[in-house]
């Protein structure tokens, strides 16, 4: 049934900017085709917006999110502002709207594609059939702990609560259902006793809730071994913030390039945000070249996580497949002389979705 969504665009800085601009144009496509209209309402966030408003998220912006069926971002930050001392910065404006928006779960897939294979340094048949979720807890852990700093020394406060594990461990093992029906939980229960509590937490909720469910627990240090040398044993990965954050960017590496990979963080409600792994990208930025997949995977989440347009979702996902079958690669990807401009690339992505 055609539906009316309004979407808030986030381009950001840097190539944020272009591969949001690339993007767009592939979800009016898909708006046409179905019947659909998606209203975009752009705002600023990150550098853009401490230029113009002296904060990385004006008032506007987490407004107009609030009031989204979806978020749509590029990528926020640069060396303009990257001075350590500054006391606003850009991702300070992810967070903020994260927190604001009550997204507690980042998921990530990680499916290396046949034809990039080789842009991996890890080994093609350990890649081959590769289908990972990783879901990253996004607001708790020892990134939004106490802080404290003096001349001789300096602290960190890790802290879970029960309700934070329980939230993002349902999510996962939602999307495990869904899935293959396997569930991974890493922590590092042998030394942290927030790791226990998780343990604990998880084994709970899946006996209780999701007996249909392989549980399988791991220490985050193996898994960063496991993850390497024997990828095709994973299905959904949940894990707390920190963890998350270093899997996730070794993950990233199975799929060859960061400019393919999409995410998504979610929460309770229907609003989600939805952004390509991958920053601002300051040294490619402004030349055309960038990677504009992992946007337009991203879009693919949007649809389906936070429109429930699933048909949508898989036929971007399949265009984005063709494209790659037929080694349509930007920059990072291809052999020389053989590069497709950011435009281009979702150009062959629309043709490919017609
Ligand atoms: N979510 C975000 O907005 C986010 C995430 C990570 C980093 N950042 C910010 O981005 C800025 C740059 O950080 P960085 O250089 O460490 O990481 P980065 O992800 O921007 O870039 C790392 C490398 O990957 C390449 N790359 C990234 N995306 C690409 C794409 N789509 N196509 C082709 N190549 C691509 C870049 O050219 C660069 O060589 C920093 O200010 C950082 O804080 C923002």
């Amino acid at each position: 049934m055609p539906i009316h969504a309004d979407i808030v665009v986030l381009p950001g800085d840097g190539i944020g900017t272009e591969i949001v601009a690339a993007t767009l144009p592939v979800l009016e496509t898909v708006a046409r085709r179905h019947g659909h209209t998606f209203a975009f309402h752009e705002h600023d966030i990150g550098g853009i917006a401490i230029d113009r408003h002296g904060v990385p998220l004006p008032a506007a912006t987490l407004q107009a999110a609030q009031k989204a069926d979806a978020v749509l971002l590029g990528a926020v930050g640069g060396p303009k502002w990257s001075d350590p001392n500054a006391k606003v910065r850009p991702e300070q404006g992810l967070l903020a709207i994260r927190k604001g928006l009550g997204l507690f779960a980042n998921l990530r897939p990680v499916r290396p594609h046949p034809a990039a294979l080789g842009a991996s340094p890890i080994k093609s048949e350990l890649l081959e059939g590769v289908d990972i979720v990783v879901v990253r807890e996004l607001t708790g852990g020892i990134y939004f702990g106490d802080k404290t700093r003096s001349d001789s020394d300096a602290t960190d406060l890790c802290r879970y609560t029960v309700a934070e594990v329980e939230r993002v461990v349902r999510s996962a093992a939602q999307l495990a259902r869904q899935r293959r029906g396997h569930l991974t939980s890493v922590d590092k229960a042998n030394v942290l006793e927030t790791s226990r509590l998780w343990r604990d937490v998880t084994n709970r909720v899946m006996r209780e809730e999701f007996p249909d469910v392989t549980l399988e627990h791991q220490l985050v240090d193996s898994m960063a071994m496991h993850l390497l040398s024997k990828p095709r044993a994973y299905d959904v990965i949940v894990t707390e913030n920190m963890f998350g954050d270093i899997l996730t960017d070794e993950a990233s590496m199975l799929a060859g390039s960061l400019g393919l990979l999409a995410s998504a963080s979610l929460g309770t409600g229907k609003v989600g945000i939805y952004e390509p792994i991958h920053g601002s990208a300051p040294d490619i930025a402004g030349k055309g070249i960038a990677n504009p997949y992992a946007t337009i995977l991203s879009a693919a989440m949007l649809l389906r996580h936070s429109l429930g347009l699933e048909a949508e979702a898989a036929a971007v996902e399949a265009a984005v497949s063709a494209a790659l079958d037929a080694k349509v690669f930007t920059a990072d990807l291809a052999a020389p002389g053989k590069a497709v401009t950011t435009t281009q690339a979702a150009q062959t992505v629309i043709e490919r979705l017609a």
